[in-house]
């Protein structure tokens, strides 16, 4: 992570597997478990914990193909790069072109998160002033290619675990077990359509291979660090939700923009609320300065492969970042943040990437017989299990996320110049 913009170059593997491990959970951590969780409450009840679960099995056999691509193709791009050669330069495309997307939707979500808890802090701010502030803010950090380090990265992801734990310990003395009948209000449709919507907390658990050329040992550690990050963060997110029911019940965190905030709030002690409410500042913080750093890499890399119009591969003369790329996806992001409501958000940016979890299971089905690790079953119910969720998104976030697919698939018949097949980045 030593450059937020491009890709320095001559790259150094300097990152190892805490790095690389750290550089996951940075991307997975944020305002899934801090908001999201809210969300879900409200869908599933306690049974959200049945949600995570099944949210968390669904990632697991994505990252499985994920981790076997990797060691297959240890290049930077990931998936971009996998789908393009494995399946075919359209699978390639589409596969990088829905994660843009979903990206500009995760920017708008953690934006939306941290406002809502910079709000339990000063409440007579407007949420999407904020959001828009701090979305503008970390643009600008990215457009002026302000280096973030490795070091800093994993600062950040030291905290924001430490807070997640600060906040199931705190909680665990004023558990009331009671919160949790009735267990599951929503039956099975709403235990599936919180698992559909809480499976963005995951997201991000792929980020690593955006920079495999950064990572020392690269078939060694991406794979490792993929399941340690994604093993972390469904621990972390299990008990954090079962002390949060525990603590406020799920109709509270239902009715709350800062589920976590207020479930400490129960306890009576302003000091909890405020470290908390802090927390979920960084971490939604972090997610979003890596997302921006990664749209921006792959948008690069989608326009020097030509997949993506030349505009994009301009670097900035002083400040040496593709600076037409952070300008386009932020406005669009600065857009949805704008327009939609928080559930939406999410919605349109999980639809989005279990589509392009799909696209990864597939690649990894058609990986060579001798570089399968696993049995292709798992791949398959990847694949199934994706498209599965999907179903249980609500209708409007098809509808813009098929739009999205769809502007993708017309450029690439009729706009790209889409020349160079070979492998993406
Ligand atoms: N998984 C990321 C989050 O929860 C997108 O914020």
């Amino acid at each position: 992570m030593s450059d937020p913009g491009l890709k320095p170059p001559g790259l150094k593997r300097e990152i190892g597997l805490f790095g690389a491990t750290a550089l996951g959970i940075g991307a997975i951590i944020g305002s899934g478990i801090f908001i999201v969780t809210g969300i879900v409450a409200g869908v599933a009840g306690p049974a959200m914990i049945v949600s995570i679960l099944i949210a968390g099995f669904i990632a697991i056999f994505s990252a499985m193909s994920v981790s076997e691509l990797s060691v297959y193709l240890p290049e930077e791009g990931g998936t971009y790069a996998y789908a393009q050669k494995l399946i075919s330069p359209f699978a390639g495309f589409i596969a990088g072109w829905i994660w843009i997307f979903s990206n500009i939707f995760v920017g708008a979500a953690v934006s939306l998160g941290f406002a809502h808890y910079f709000v339990t802090i000063f409440p007579a701010v407007p949420v999407k002033l904020i959001a828009l502030v701090i979305c503008l803010l970390f643009l600008a950090i990215n457009y002026l290619g302000l280096r973030g380090s490795v070091l800093f990265n994993n600062t950040l992801v030291t905290l924001k675990v430490l807070i997640l734990l600060f906040f199931v310990a705190f909680g665990l003395g004023y558990f009331r077990p009671g919160n949790f009948l009735p267990f599951s209000p929503g039956g099975p449709i709403g235990i599936l359509s919180g698992a559909a919507l809480i499976f963005f907390a995951y997201t991000g658990f792929a980020r690593v291979t955006i920079m495999a050329e950064e990572v020392k040992k690269p078939e060694y550690t991406i794979p490792r660090s993929i399941y340690l990050a994604l093993g972390i963060s469904t621990i972390l997110y299990l008990l954090v939700s079962v002390v949060a029911i525990g603590l406020a019940g799920a109709p509270a965190l239902a009715q709350s923009g800062s589920p976590l905030a207020d479930a400490i709030r129960s306890t009576g002690n302003s000091g909890a609320v405020l470290v908390i409410s802090v927390g979920a500042m960084i971490a939604t913080a972090s997610v979003l300065l890596t997302t921006i750093m990664g749209i921006s890499r792959i948008v690069f890399s989608m326009a020097r492969n030509q997949d993506l119009p030349p505009l994009f591969d301009r670097i900035h003369p002083r400040f040496r970042t593709p600076h037409y790329a952070i300008e386009i996806t932020g406005a669009c992001m600065i857009a949805a943040l704008i327009l939609a409501d928080l559930t939406l958000v999410v919605a349109v940016s999980t639809f989005a990437m279990l589509i392009f979890y799909f696209i990864a299971n597939i690649a990894a089905l058609k990986l060579p017989v001798e570089y399968r690790r696993y049995p292709s079953w798992i791949p398959a119910l990847g694949a199934l299990s994706c498209l599965g969720l999907i179903a249980f998104l609500s209708k409007s976030s098809w509808i813009i996320g098929c739009i999205g697919l769809l502007i993708g698939m017309v450029w690439f018949v009729f706009g790209r110049k889409g020349a160079l097949i070979h492998s993406a980045v």
